[in-house]
């Protein structure tokens, strides 16, 4: 029987895991989420079936996030995680030998990279290739990352803040820090425990943090909270006022406006010149928050855009890494060292 080799990218994000199959597009986005039976049964769930267990299902399943900003607490889990999906995505109904490229935060440690890369020749991968996640994140975003000029991109997910300077196929400079959008729902929680008496879970924290927060002016609105009152242990409900989350979330962003600011000093000349024409990027999830772009453009004087589908691009940058390299017949040993076109003004 002939072997099939197929080309994936994998995008092992805090909350979702998403998978782009070469030629075909994305294929599947799961959230980053399994669940392990308490019982002797052994049984364990993976992604959404395990979301909605998450919290919710105590003494019976444990249900965890096993990747924090593109690292893994867990090897083995992860791997079984990743080959569930790789499954879901790919249909087991054939042999294949699969190549991986997977999206990795910048600032990675040599032994966290390792750690994916085993994770993901155990979920099945004959051949995999690590990519930094702003490179394959600009290459989503539509940036001219192969040029000779320079771009800038901002990937803000739920574990992670990515920003980088990107010229000539290469990273020029970056900050990855973990103040992003997990770390708002946390501070939410917080910030709930602390002024209210309620914990509240961490979907409910997250929800409030998509419906109210913001970077700018918040607008005057409240909802209702639920939780467990600390005191009493019994069920609980308080208002929360958009003012209050936009408080709490102050931090994370001013910690992610320093790690842009610090990129742009570390920025050479030449290339900070460009930025004036090409302005700034913004993918990952948390681009979306409500008056983000319009404070990065204030503090920084440059045009900020949020790319479309900002949470995407990560995974369909490195999908169109790995469709550009077979195309060129290279395959994915080329990446990231993407082929560069011989720039007009280089
Ligand atoms: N409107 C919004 N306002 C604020 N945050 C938002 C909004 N929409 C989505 N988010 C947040 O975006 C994050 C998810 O983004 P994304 O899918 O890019 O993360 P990820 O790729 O799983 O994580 P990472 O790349 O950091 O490991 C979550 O924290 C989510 O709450
Ligand atoms: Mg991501």
């Amino acid at each position: 029987m002939a072997i099939i080799t197929t080309s994936i990218a994998l995008d092992p994000g805090t909350e979702y895991t998403r998978i782009y199959r070469a030629g075909k597009g994305l294929v599947l986005c799961e959230p980053s989420v399994c669940a392990v039976s308490l019982s002797e049964d052994g049984k364990v769930l993976y992604g959404t079936e395990a979301l909605e267990l998450l919290g919710r299902a105590p003494g019976k399943m444990e249900a965890s996030s096993p990747i924090n900003g593109g690292v893994i607490s867990e090897v083995r889990l992860t791997s079984d995680m990743l080959a569930d999906f790789v499954d879901r995505a790919m249909g087991k109904s054939f042999v294949r030998r699969l190549q991986v490229v997977v999206c990795v935060p910048t600032n990675a440690t040599e032994l966290e990279s390792s750690a994916m890369e085993e994770a993901v020749k155990n979920a099945g991968a004959f051949r995999v290739k690590l990519l930094e996640k702003p490179l394959a994140s600009a290459i989503g975003a539509g940036l001219p990352v192969d040029q000779c000029r320079g771009s800038m991109i901002c990937d803000i997910g739920a574990g992670t803040a990515d920003v980088a300077i990107l010229s000539f196929g290469g990273v020029v400079t970056s900050r990855s820090v973990t103040n992003a959008g997990r770390a708002m729902d946390q501070s939410l929680i917080r910030l709930l425990r602390e002024t209210r008496g309620i914990i509240i879970g961490e979907r409910t924290a997250e929800k409030i943090k998509c419906e109210l927060a913001c970077a700018g002016e918040p607008p005057e609105r409240t909802v209702t909270v639920r939780g467990r009152s600390m005191s009493t242990g019994l069920p609980a409900s308080c208002e929360v006022s958009s003012r209050e989350v936009c408080l709490a979330v102050r931090p994370m962003i001013q910690s992610i406006m320093l790690a842009i600011s610090e990129t742009l000093t570390d920025t050479p000349p030449e290339l900070a010149g460009d930025l004036l024409d090409s302005g700034i990027t913004l993918a990952g999830g948390v681009a979306r928050m409500s008056g983000l772009a319009d404070r990065i453009a204030e503090v920084t004087g440059l045009n900020v855009t949020v790319a479309d589908d900002p949470e995407l691009c990560a995974v369909v940058g490195a999908g169109r890494a790995i469709e550009r390299m077979t195309e060129m017949r290279v395959g994915i040993s080329g990446i990231p060292a993407l082929p560069m076109r011989a720039s007009s003004d280089c």
